[in-house]
This record gives structure tokens, sequence and C-alpha cells, in this order.
């Protein structure tokens, strides 16, 4: 579909079917619609609307505003959360008030020198507010244009971001670039939302790739998900004839902090050079097992488990008091047992039970 026809199926919608009687869609003088943009960043619409209404009728205008204490303005923005932006609304104001009359500027890059004020957040405020043609890319444009025109990718990455600035630049109408700017706001918010969208509602539909090509649910692309760094260990698993295993307890702090598990080595070979110093001179019966990852928030943990059959008595060198032999039985996980045991330690207890029942 070309920009036009998509612009004017925008427009035919809005005049149908968008939101005409939001607070600040009424005398949509610059300040108001800047004030309504900053409380609508992080908010939905139906909790700014009595905040809006306080606040205008408190600091109808920019100079009201600037002149205000700062706690005034905090208290009126009391439950919005994000006080930042209650901040640098003070701030803006006070700059607005004596740099520039009590005027807005009227360019995307002055509007975004002052605080708070963003790429998006400029384009609204003086394609609403101001009469002057600036595109939008707020979070309900990226997701639909990032459908309708099938674009993988982050959208805040940047090649990502330059190319849909430039689908927003070329969707917006030199007339009627204030209705369309709502528009698109109001088809975001009410027809393409994030989860569950009203495809069969969208007067794009037609013309939308990712619902021709079934990818609604996973455009716009999710944020790239931090790797997290990986460190591998083995757990020495030994087990006695009688079916105990040689557990211990970790130190107070760290991982685990005093939870008992298997004793631990950097890998295979060192966990087998520990074994010839406990039991010299016997060849043991070994199995590694598949490697069992156990993800903690800022790291994933690679468990090789080592199981070994020992002969009945325990190693030479029993740390006093930090190393146990323990029943690997079907209820050694159980909550009635007296010690604390790792997540992955229960599993692997469980298995050597399975194991050895088999
Ligand atoms: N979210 C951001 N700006 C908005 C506006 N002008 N109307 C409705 N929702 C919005």
């Amino acid at each position: 579909m070309p920009s036009p026809a998509f612009t004017d199926t925008v427009l035919a919608w809005f005049a149908a079917h968008g939101r005409h009687t939001l607070p600040w869609q009424q005398n949509p003088t610059p300040y108001r619609v800047w004030v309504s943009e900053i409380m609508l960043q992080q908010t939905q619409v139906s909790t700014v609307i009595p905040y809006f209404q306080r606040f205008m009728a408190r600091f109808p205008d920019v100079h009201s505003l600037a002149a205000a204490p700062l706690d005034e303005v905090l208290h009126l923005w009391t439950g919005l959360g994000y006080y930042a932006r209650g901040r640098n609304l003070h701030r803006s104001a006070q700059i607005l008030s004596t740099q520039w009359q009590g005027e807005f500027p009227r360019s995307v890059d002055a509007l975004c020198e002052l605080p708070g004020i963003g790429r998006s957040t400029a384009g609204a405020i003086l394609a609403l507010g101001c009469g002057v043609r600036a595109p939008i890319l707020d979070g309900n444009v990226k997701r639909v244009l990032c459908r309708f025109h099938g674009i993988e990718g982050w959208p805040d990455l940047p090649a990502v971001q330059k190319r849909l600035w430039l689908l927003a630049e070329e969707a917006t109408p030199a007339a009627g670039f204030a209705a369309y700017t709502q528009a698109m706001m109001d088809l975001g918010a009410t027809v393409c939302m994030r989860s569950r969208p009203v495809c069969s509602q969208c007067p794009l539909a037609a013309g939308c790739q990712a619902l021709a090509s079934g990818r609604v649910a996973q455009l716009p692309s999710r944020k790239p998900a931090r790797a997290v760094p990986k460190r591998a260990v083995c757990m020495l698993m030994c087990c006695t004839p009688a079916g105990e295993v040689l557990l211990e307890q970790r130190p107070p702090s760290g991982i685990w902090g005093g939870l008992w598990s298997f004793p631990e080595f950097a890998d295979v070979a060192t966990a087998q050079q520990f074994l010839a110093t406990q039991w010299p001179g016997q060849s043991l019966q070994q199995q590694t097992w598949p490697v069992l990852k156990h993800t903690f928030s800022h790291f994933q943990l690679q468990i090789t488990p080592l199981l070994v059959h020992v002969p009945d008595e325990p190693p030479g060198v029993m740390e006093a008091g930090r190393q146990r032999w323990y029943s690997a039985g079907p209820d050694a996980a159980s909550p009635a047992t007296s010690v604390g045991l790792a997540a992955p330690v229960v599993e692997l207890l469980q298995r050597i039970a399975t194991a050895s029942a088999g």
C-alpha cells in the first residue's frame, strides 16, 4: 500500500472510530498538549484524565507552572509515578518562561533541548498543539508500522529506528497531520494493541504484512535478551552401595549460601583427580550425565553431573561438619529432610534414586 493510501485509510478510520473527546483535544494549546503528552508517556489515558484536569485548574499556563514551588507540582503528580517527569515539566516551564517568553519553540530540535522532551514528544507537541507538521514515533506508532510493513528487529535498534522514522515521516500528511497523529495513537491503543490486537476491526488489515504472514504476535520484535554469562562446573555424586551420597555445605555467602550441595569442581578431570586422592589406586565405576542448566538472574550455571560408585568407606579427609553422607532414597529431597538443598541438587538426588531403583 503506497503512503497516501495508508494515510487516507488511517484518517478515514479516525473520523469514524478515533477518540475526539479527550480533555487535551479541547482547546489544544501547545502548553496543554505538552502537559498531556508528558503525563501520557508512561501512563494510561483513563488514569491521566483527572490528573490533567487538576493540573490545568491549578497551573493554567507555562508562567503559573514556572512560578510554583516544585513541591506543589509534585504534590499534584502524586500517584502518577515516574516523578522525574514532574520535575522535568517544572524545569522546562521555567526555561520556557524565562528564555522563550512563555512561548513554545516551533522546531523539533529546539523542543528537544527541554528536559523530558524527546523527538516523538516534540513531534506530538508540534503536530497536535502548534499547527506544525512533524512526525511522531511513540510506542503505538512503532507497533502499527512494524506490523504493517512487516519490519523485523527490535524497534529501538538504531537501524530499525531509522527506517521507522522514515516511514513515519512519509506517512504524515501535509494537511490533516494533527488528525493523523492522533489517529495513529488511537489505532495503536484501541485496535493494534501489543497483545490480542483486534485485526478484524483494523482499517489497515488488507495491507498488513504481519497479518498476511502470521507474524502479528511476533512483531514488533522483543528487545534482545541480554546474553547471560555462563559458568561450567562439575558436580561429583559419590554413591555408596548402601545408597548414600556425599554432600557438602556451601560457604555461608555466595550462591546457595549455607545450603547442601555435591562437591563441586571446575571440570570432570579435576573431579577425577579428587577421586584419585580419596580412593587411591581404585578404579571406580563412573558415569557422566547430560549437562543440567540452572539460570540465576545474572548468570547461567551449566552443571555436568559425574556419578561415581564408591566403596562403602568415606573419603580419607572429611571436613568436620561440612560434609556428610546423605541417604539418596526416594524421600531424600522431601520437605521433611532437615537440611537445605540447592534446587539442582534436589533434581539430581531424585534422578539418582530413580536410577538406582531401576
Ligand atoms: N498517548 C500519547 N499521546 C496521546 C494522545 N494525545 N492521546 C491519547 N493517547 C496518547
